[in-house]
């Protein structure tokens, strides 16, 4: 792998070339004894063998997809498991046979973007049209899945769960549709309500915003390019100046006809933290970027920044405004405030100086007090995106930021990654336990603590 110029094939994003099994992992700490279920992680990890022509061409987004997970139970790391996710041509790399299913017209993807629990399922999930795939506790490839015959097409990687619903909503997109689709997923696992909403110029929707009363749309300039088809890239989607800005504001119960369409300046978001109603007013906190992807390349892009946009869907108005400028990304919130308004924020910055040390960092957000603290870890650890758990699963109305942070880390002095749980309300201290995995676990997107059903 280390002849490779492509920077998405070295050093921390380098794909592994082995799946491993690995029980009763070496704990540094003590893990509390109230997270019982799996920690899990997705990414690309190109199957391979990968030639020249990969080397050229591979494009971050579109590696097969490899989930990562850690089994915690007693206060014991039990396992450590990483799986490629089966699509056909992955199942046929690997030498096995596919388990076949519903995929969308011959559209068939290994998801690498989110990992998620719903429903006592867990599937892997990537937008752009593909279908999820159902895996089994311990990672192994169920199939393609449709709901049960209730999704028409694709679905995407980001969705949001109503916290008072169990509900799963989520807009999806597709290059061939002149739409997106908007759905909601019950919290027994079907889809009970799909709403088309017509777009022009196929935009890529990477993830949107909800509040108790809104669906929040983002229709923003990075759009399908048959250009970048006919050159023969992986990911045809590129910056494109000529496809205006604009955000939608949906009502919940709503139709297309009812979205109010608001016209902004030209950017690009990947990821929402969370957004809330304020009387009529909506708060949508997330990270954007000036642009984003010209010419397809994730390199040269301008630096993102934390940002709250506060829309007014009676004015029609819109007010952007910066909460910190430091580059950023990853956002998450405890998701029992999902629609709801927030205090706390956590992101993830490759850029961070905390008390004159250079290196990377977890952010903690204080929304109330407009402040942030930022946890460090050496230059090089590629440290990942944070999902928080509450401390007790049963307390509905423990303290926001009662609970943990996961992420995962690469030691560079063991040369392999660490699972690190940290304790919200002691976010500089020393870690509550860290799980010392036995192999490197690739850079990769979205993670989730899937607590075990009891
Ligand atoms: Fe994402």
């Amino acid at each position: 792998m280390t002849n490779f110029k492509n920077p998405y094939l070295q050093g921390l994003l380098a794909p592994v070339a082995e799946e491993v099994t690995a029980h009763d992992l070496p704990v540094t700490g003590h893990i509390p004894s109230s997270l019982r279920g799996r920690y899990l992680r997705i990414g690309p990890n190109p199957l391979g063998p990968l030639g020249p022509e990969d080397d050229a061409s591979y494009h971050w987004f579109t590696g097969d997809g490899m989930v990562h997970g850690i089994r915690l139970r007693d206060g014991r790391a039990e396992w450590y498991r990483n799986r490629w996710v089966r699509s056909q041509a992955v199942a046929e790399g690997l030498g096995e046979t596919w388990a076949a299913g519903p995929v969308v017209e011959d559209f068939d993807f290994s998801p690498n973007t989110h990992v998620i629990a719903h429903a006592g399922e867990t599937y892997a999930l990537v937008e752009g049209g593909a279908r999820p795939y159902r895996l089994d506790y311990e990672l192994g490839t169920l199939g393609p899945c449709d709901f049960g015959g209730t999704l028409k097409g694709g679905y995407p990687a980001h969705t949001k769960k109503d916290p008072d619903s169990g509900e799963l909503h989520a807009i999806g997109y597709f290059f061939g549709w002149e739409h997106l689709e908007y759905t909601v997923l019950s919290a027994s696992g079907q889809i009970v309500r799909s709403v088309e909403i017509p777009v022009l110029g196929s935009p890529m929707v990477h993830d949107f915003a909800l509040t108790q009363k809104y669906v929040v749309i983002y229709d923003l300039p990075i759009t399908f390019s048959m250009k970048m088809v006919e050159d023969g890239l992986s990911l045809p989607y590129a910056w494109n100046p000529e496809h205006s800005a604009r955000v939608g504001l949906m009502p919940r119960g709503g139709g297309a006809d009812d979205v109010r369409w608001i016209d902004i300046p030209p950017c690009w978001v990947f990821h929402t933290l969370n957004a809330y109603d304020e009387g009529d007013r909506v708060v949508v906190d997330l990270v954007s970027f000036p642009s984003f992807m010209h010419g397809g390349r994730l390199e040269g892009n301008p630096p993102p920044t934390l940002d709250r946009w506060t829309i007014d869907p009676v004015a029609g108005s819109i007010h952007q405004e910066t909460i910190d400028d430091r580059p950023q990304e990853f956002p998450r919130v405890d998701e029992r405030v999902v629609t709801r308004p927030h205090r706390y924020g956590y992101t993830v910055t490759a850029e961070a100086i905390v008390q004159n040390q250079a290196g990377e960092a977890l952010m903690k957000h204080d929304y109330v007090k407009g402040s942030s603290e930022a946890r460090l870890f050496p230059a090089g650890s590629g440290v990942g995106e944070a999902a928080f758990v509450p401390s007790s699963s049963s307390s509905s109305d423990s303290a926001e930021d009662d609970g943990y942070l996961m992420a995962l880390t690469f030691d560079p002095g063991r040369q392999a990654t660490d699972l690190v749980i940290i304790a919200s309300q002691d976010f500089t201290g020393e870690p509550v336990a860290t799980v010392h995995l036995p192999v490197r676990v690739p850079l990769g997107f979205h993670g989730t603590w899937a607590a075990d059903r009891v």
